[in-house]
C-alpha cells in the first residue's frame, strides 16, 4: 500500500503553482531520515516510535524505510495500520486500558506480544485475552519528575512500592515479565531519566528473579522558540549509564519510546492570512487543527516564516496575536508571534517543527479540517526551525 502524494521542489515552488485555501502539511522526507538515523544511532537501546505522535501513514514509511521497525501502540487501529504497512514489525500494544476484546485481536490477527498493565486487576483482564506463554507483559511503574512538562504519571501506573507484587504477579502467570515507565513528554532535563531509572531499583531489587526488558519511555523534547532544550545525547547518556548500575538480566535490553523526537522536525504547516485587524491574525489553522497541543503546557509557539506571491516576506518585525478559523473563543494561539509588520490577508505562514501531536490530533470542529498532506523534494529546503 502506498499513499500517492503531491510533490513540490519547495514551499516557494508549492506557492507560485497554486494558491491553496486550505492548510498544506509538508513532509520533508530528508528531515524525517536524518532525524531517524540520529536517534537510532545515539539511543542505548531498542526504539519503539511512538504511534500517536504522528500515524500519517507517509511520515511510518519514512521511519521505517531508516531503520524503525518496533512501535508502541495504544489501539487496535494503531497495530493495524502499522501491520498494514509493515507485517514485519512488532508492534506493541501499551497501554493499560484496552477495548474489550482488543488484546485477544491483537495476539490472534497481528502477532502482538507485549501488552501493559498497571494494576493487578487489569492483568486479570488480561490473562482472560491472550496467551501468557507466548506474552512479555510489563508492569508500568508511576514515576514523576519536575522537569516533565506533562505529567504522565497522574492517569497510568502503578506506585513503585506495588511494582514487586505486579512484576510478580506477571511471572506466575507465565508470562515474562517486564518493566516501564514514562517519566513525561517534553522533558527538559535529562536529570528526570537519571532519577526515573533510580526508582527501580527497589522494586527489582526485591525480585527473585532478573528482568530482561526495561522500558524507559518517551518524553525527549525538542526545541521551539523560547523552549531551548538540552541535547538529546545527554539523554541517551543519562539512559545508558543510569541503566548500567541496575540488577537486570545479562541479556538486558533498553527500550524508548520516542515520539516528538522523531516526529516534530520532519513537518511543516503552511497556512494563509484570512484577515488581520491591527495586530490580529487570523488563518485557515487553528486550536482546533493542528496547534491543539498548544493547549497544554510546554512551548506556545512554533518557529514560523511567511510568505508572499511564492517568496519568503521579510522585513521589520512586530508581534501578533494569532487566531484559528472557527467561531469558538479559544481559537486563539498563546504565544505571540514575531511577523513581518506589514504581513496582511493573502499571504502564507511557514509554521516549522510540527509533526508531533499536530495531525494525529486534529479536529473537524465547526467544519475546518485539512487533510492536504504534500511532499516537499529538495533535500536543501528546510522548514523553520529554531
Ligand atoms: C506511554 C507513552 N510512551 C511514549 C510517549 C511519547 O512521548 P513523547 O512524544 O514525549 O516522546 C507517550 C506520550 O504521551 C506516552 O504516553
Amino acid at each position: 500500500m502506498s499513499e500517492s502524494r503531491e510533490q513540490f521542489t519547495d514551499v516557494g515552488d508549492l506557492l507560485r503553482s497554486q494558491r491553496p485555501a486550505e492548510p498544506v502539511y509538508c513532509v520533508f522526507p530528508h528531515i524525517y531520515r536524518q532525524t531517524a538515523r540520529d536517534f537510532l544511532g545515539g539511543f542505548p537501546g531498542r526504539v519503539l516510535y511512538a504511534v500517536k505522535a504522528n500515524s500519517d501513514p507517509g511520515v511510518l514509511r519514512l521511519l521505517m524505510a531508516e531503520g524503525v521497525h518496533h512501535f508502541d501502540c495504544a489501539s487496535l487501529p494503531e497495530i493495524e495500520l502499522v501491520d498494514r504497512i509493515d507485517p514485519a514489525s512488532t508492534k506493541y500494544f501499551m497501554i493499560p486500558t484496552r477495548l474489550r476484546g482488543a488484546a485477544e485481536w491483537a495476539q490472534k490477527n497481528h502477532g502482538v506480544r507485549h501488552f501493559l498493565v498497571d494494576h493487578l486487576s487489569g492483568l486479570t483482564q488480561l490473562l482472560k485475552e491472550i496467551d501468557p506463554s507466548r506474552s512479555i507483559i510489563f508492569a508500568r511503574m508511576a514515576v514523576h519528575h519536575e522537569s516533565a512538562m506533562e505529567d504522565l504519571s497522574r492517569r497510568f501506573g502503578a506506585p513503585p512500592d506495588e511494582m514487586p507484587l505486579l512484576l510478580q504477579s506477571i511471572r506466575d502467570s507465565g508470562a515474562e515479565a517486564a518493566l516501564a515507565f514514562n517519566v513525561g513528554s517534553s522533558v527538559i532535563d535529562p536529570e528526570a531519566y537519571r532519577y526515573s531509572i533510580s526508582v527501580t531499583r527497589s522494586a527489582l531489587e526485591q525480585l527473585s528473579f532478573r528482568i530482561r526488558l526495561l522500558d524507559v519511555g518517551g518524553g525527549y523534547p525538542k526545541s521551539y522558540p523560547d523552549f531551548i532544550v538540552p541535547e538529546l545525547e545527554k539523554y541517551f547518556r543519562a539512559v545508558k549509564e543510569s541503566v548500567a548500575t541496575l540488577p537486570l538480566a545479562d541479556n538486558a535490553e533498553v527500550l524508548g519510546e520516542p515520539g516528538r523526537a522523531l516526529a516534530a522536525p520532519g513537518m511543516s504547516a503552511l497556512v494563509e492570512v484570512l484577515l488581520r485587524k491591527d495586530d490580529r491574525l487570523y488563518i485557515n489553522d487553528g486550536m482546533y487543527g493542528v496547534f491543539w497541543v498548544l493547549r497544554i503546557d510546554g512551548h506556545d509557539r512554533y518557529p514560523v516564516r511567511a510568505y508572499r506571491n511564492g517568496s519568503l516576506l521579510e522585513g521589520d518585525e512586530t508581534s501578533f496575536e494569532i487566531n484559528g478559523p472557527t467561531c469558538d473563543s479559544t481559537d486563539t494561539l498563546p504565544g505571540r508571534v514575531p511577523l513581518p509588520a506589514d504581513i496582511c490577508a493573502g499571504d502564507y505562514l511557514e509554521f516549522g517543527n510540527i509533526g508531533a501531536y499536530s495531525i494525529s490530533g486534529r479536529t473537524d470542529f465547526n467544519g475546518y479540517y485539512s487533510d492536504r498532506i504534500v511532499t516537499i523534494t529538495s533535500a536543501a529546503e528546510r522548514p523553520p526551525s529554531v
